[in-house]
């Protein structure tokens, strides 16, 4: 981690629902939406953990999420557990893209955060500034996702973040070495297709450079398999070559004090 930046950033969960072929949509991105009811409930009691759910731009227009608190049963849930009635609403769109039609500035109950590049086109950041509550403009080029996070804990206060996709979002927080936890579902279908979109939809030019995830839990409901990954600790990310990883483990501990025992992908609208 750049010693420059805080090293304080969420307990960060990338949580997707996937086909039995590694598909989190198919070529076309008509269907979206695959898991079944009990996916869906896993993925409100998920977020009734997290502080804060984080999408990219692509997934919240292509599937209409709204990244609400699921109703009342998980509203009192969260209550509970301490957080707020709803999770803070983060989205990612460097280019500042993000469609102003979309179904989530009208679902009201929490503050939206825009995480833009400082090269966003200063037309399309102002109509976002319009929009929400929060826009964070990237120091460097893109979106430092690291910086992002850091002003996320230190801003929001948010100490656990659920990121629900979509592949060149998890893609970026791979590369970046952000993720703690991957839990995926994996759903009875065959989407086929090189082109349908999967989990990370970026490069490992080497094995070596593959992000490393430790033995699996692992449930069966139904026809899905639930699976939860943590992240390797840098210390045991050692290569057959003798290389050794550098990513640096998350110094705070996961906040969760008891076992949110799910999971789920995204359902439209969700
Ligand atoms: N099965 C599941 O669980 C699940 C969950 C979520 C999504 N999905 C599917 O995934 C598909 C969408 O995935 P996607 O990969 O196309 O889109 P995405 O990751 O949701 O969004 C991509 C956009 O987000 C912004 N972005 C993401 N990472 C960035 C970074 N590091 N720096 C700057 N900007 C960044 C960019 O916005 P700008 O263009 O504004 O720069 C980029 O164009 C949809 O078909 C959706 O249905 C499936």
């Amino acid at each position: 981690m750049n010693p420059d930046k805080s090293d304080l950033r969420p307990w960060v969960v990338v949580n997707m629902a996937m086909s039995a072929d590694g598909k989190i949509a198919t070529a076309g991105r008509e269907v979206t939406t695959f898991g079944s009811p009990r996916d869906l409930k896993a993925l409100y009691s998920l977020r009734a953990t997290a502080d804060a759910v984080l999408c990219g731009a692509r997934t919240i227009e292509e599937t209409g999420a709204t990244l609400g608190n699921g109703g009342d049963a998980f509203r009192r849930r969260r209550i509970r557990a301490g957080l707020s009635e709803m999770p803070l609403r983060v989205i990612v769109s460097g280019k500042a893209s993000l469609d102003p039609s979309a179904a989530i500035w009208k679902a009201k109950g929490s503050p939206i955060v825009v995480l833009i590049s400082s090269e966003a086109p200063a037309g399309a950041r102002k109509r976002l500034e319009t929009l929400a509550d929060a826009v964070w403009v990237s120091p460097s080029k893109g979106v430092d996702l690291e910086a992002a996070f850091a002003w996320i804990r230190g801003k929001w206060g948010v100490r656990r973040l659920v990121c629900e996709g979509g592949g060149s979002l998890n893609a970026a927080m791979f590369r970046s070495g952000l993720v703690d936890e991957l839990r995926v579902t994996l759903c009875p279908r065959v989407f086929g297709g090189n082109a349908s979109p999967t989990i990370a939809d970026g490069t490992a030019g080497h094995l070596e450079d593959a992000f490393p995830l430790g033995r699996p839990e692992l449930r069966i409901h139904g026809e899905e398999i639930y699976a939860t990954w943590k992240a390797v600790r840098s210390e045991s990310i050692t290569s057959k070559s003798g290389k050794t990883r550098s990513r640096k483990p998350n110094s705070q501990p996961n906040p969760l004090t008891r076992d949110a025992s799910i999971n789920r992908g995204l359902r439209a609208g969700s």
